[in-house]
C-alpha cells in the first residue's frame, strides 16, 4: 500500500517552535569527547539531551505539541500510550501548562516510569499486556472523556519539536559533518532532517536503529508503513514496530543513510558512555555510539560526527545488568567451569594459579552434587575480572599449563 496523504512539516514550523520551546527546555551541552574520539576515530560532539528534566529529548515534541493545543482542547486535557519518555515530557510539561494528561501504559511498565509520570501529576491507566493493548485503550478513552490524543512521533508538532535539537547542534557545532540520530518511530530523525537538510545540506544525516526493531529502514524501503517482527532490545525507546506515516514521508525524499546495531554494541557503549563520559544513557540514547564501534561507519573516521545521546532514563538496576553484560563482551568478567581435585588443597591449587595469573575472583560456587560419576573430581564455577580479551586467553593457558581442567566457559 503506498503512503497516502501526509502533513509535511515546514522549516518555519520548527522556527516557531524554537522560540516557544525558549526557556523551557534545556540548552544542553554539545562537547567534543576526547576520550570517544579516540575509542572510534571519529571527532566525537556528544549532545547531551540526557540532561533534560525529564531525563530525554522526548520533551521538545511534547511540549510543542501542547503549547499549540487550542484552549477548550486544553482545559479538557490530552491522553498518550506509551511507556516511557514521551509520557514524562507530556506529564512534565502538562503540568507547567496546567493541561491534564493521562498516560495509558502496559501493565509491565517499569514502575519508576508509573511512579515519576504520577509525580509529576499524570493520571496513569496500566491496561492490557501488550504495547498496542495500551494503544488502543488510549484511542478508546480519547474518544470517551474527549481527550486529544499525542502521538509520539507521528504528529507534526511533536516532529516541529524534535526538529529544535537540529538548531543547536548547527550552533554548537558548525562545522559538524555528520550527525547520528537514534530511530524509533522516526519523529527526531524526521524533525532534525527537515531543519539540516535546508541549512546544511553537506551533513550527512545517519539514522540508527536496533537490529531487533528495525521498521524504519523497513518502511523505507516499502514504501510506506510496514509492520514488522521485534524481538527484545536494550534500547527500548526504540522498539516499535511500525514506522509513522509522516515521519517516513519527510525522510524518504531527503539525503540520508540507515544503519542497524546489535544488542553487544548497545551494552558496550553504555558502558563506555559509562566509563569515559561518567553518563548514564539508556540503550536507546547509545545506539548511535554502538554504530560508530559497530565498524559500519568506518568511513567516519576522523570526521566531526555528533552523537545524540537522547535520553537517560533507565533502572540502576538495568543499568547495572547491563554494564555487567558489557563488561562481559569487552573481556573484563570472565565466568568459566573447571574440574579439580575433591582432596584437600584442590581449591587452593585452583586459586593460587588463579592468583598468578592476576585474576581478581568476584564469585566461586564449588559443586560435589552434580560433578559427574567421578567422585574424586568436583565442578568449580569462577567468575573473575580480567583486563581484557588476551588476559582471559593467559588465564586459560595458565589452568591448563597447572593441571585444572577447563569443563566450559559462560556467555
Ligand atoms: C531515548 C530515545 N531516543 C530516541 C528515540 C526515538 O525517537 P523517535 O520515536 O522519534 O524516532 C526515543 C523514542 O522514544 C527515545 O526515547
Amino acid at each position: 500500500m503506498k503512503t497516502q496523504a501526509t502533513t509535511t512539516v515546514p522549516l518555519s514550523a520548527v522556527v516557531a517552535a524554537r522560540t516557544r520551546l525558549n526557556g523551557v527546555i534545556v540548552r544542553t551541552s554539545c562537547l567534543e569527547s576526547p576520550a570517544l574520539s579516540e575509542l572510534t576515530g571519529a571527532q566525537v560532539f556528544c549532545k547531551q539531551e540526557h540532561l533534560q528534566r525529564t531525563g530525554s529529548f522526548k520533551e521538545r515534541g511534547a511540549r510543542n505539541a501542547l503549547a499549540q493545543l487550542p484552549s477548550e482542547q486544553a482545559r479538557s486535557g490530552v491522553i498518550a500510550a506509551s511507556a516511557g519518555n514521551h509520557a514524562l515530557g507530556l506529564a512534565w510539561h502538562g503540568r507547567s501548562l496546567n493541561i491534564p494528561v493521562t498516560v495509558v501504559m502496559p501493565r509491565f511498565a517499569p514502575l519508576v516510569k508509573v511512579a515519576r509520570c504520577r509525580q509529576f501529576g499524570a493520571t496513569v491507566v496500566l491496561h492490557g499486556d501488550t504495547f498496542d493493548e495500551a494503544r488502543a485503550e488510549a484511542s478508546r478513552l480519547a474518544e470517551e472523556r474527549k481527550l486529544t490524543y499525542v502521538h509520539p512521533f507521528d504528529d507534526p508538532h511533536v516532529i516541529a519539536g524534535q526538529g529544535t535539537l537540529a538548531f543547536e547542534i548547527l550552533e554548537q557545532v558548525p562545522d559538524a559533518e555528520a550527525v547520528i540520530v537514534p530511530v524509533g518511530g522516526g519523529g527526531l530523525l524526521a524533525g532534525m532532517s527537515t531543519v539540516l537538510q535546508a541549512l546544511k545540506p553537506d551533513l550527512q544525516i545517519i539514522g540508527v536503529e536496533p537490529a531487533n526493531a528495525a521498521c524504519f529502514a523497513a518502511g523505507l524501503a516499502a514504501e510506506a508503513p510496514v509492520r514488522v517482527a521485534t524481538r527484545y532490545t536494550l534500547a527500548d525507546g526504540l522498539a516499535v514496530a511500525e514506522a509513522g506515516r509522516h515521519t517516513l514521508a519527510i525522510v524518504r525524499p531527503l539525503a540520508h543513510r540507515m544503519v542497524e546495531v546489535g544488542e553487544e554494541d548497545i551494552a558496550l557503549s553504555m558502558l563506555r558512555l559509562a566509563e569515559l563520559e561518567k553518563c548514564i544513557i539508556e540503550g536507546a540514547g547509545a545506539a548511535g555510539l554502538a554504530a560508530l564501534l559497530s565498524g559500519s561507519l568506518k568511513d567516519l573516521a576522523g570526521r566531526r560526527v555528533v552523537l545524540l545521546l537522547t535520553g537517560g532514563n533507565i533502572d540502576p538496576l538495568a543499568h547495572s545488568r547491563v554494564i555487567e553484560r558489557g563488561l562481559a563482551a569487552d573481556g573484563r568478567i570472565y565466568r568459566f567451569d573447571v574440574l579439580i581435585s575433591d582432596r584437600p588443597g584442590g581449591l587452593a591449587h585452583l586459586s593460587s594459579v588463579l592468583a598468578a595469573a592476576g585474576a581478581n575472583v568476584t564469585e566461586i560456587v564449588h559443586n560435589r552434587t552434580f560433578a559427574g560419576p567421578d567422585l574424586s573430581r568436583v565442578h568449580v564455577l569462577c567468575t573473575v575480572e580480567t583486563r581484557d580479551r588476551a588476559h582471559i586467553a593467559e588465564i586459560q593457558q595458565s589452568l591448563s599449563k597447572n593441571g585444572v581442567e577447563l569443563a566450559g566457559a559462560q556467555p
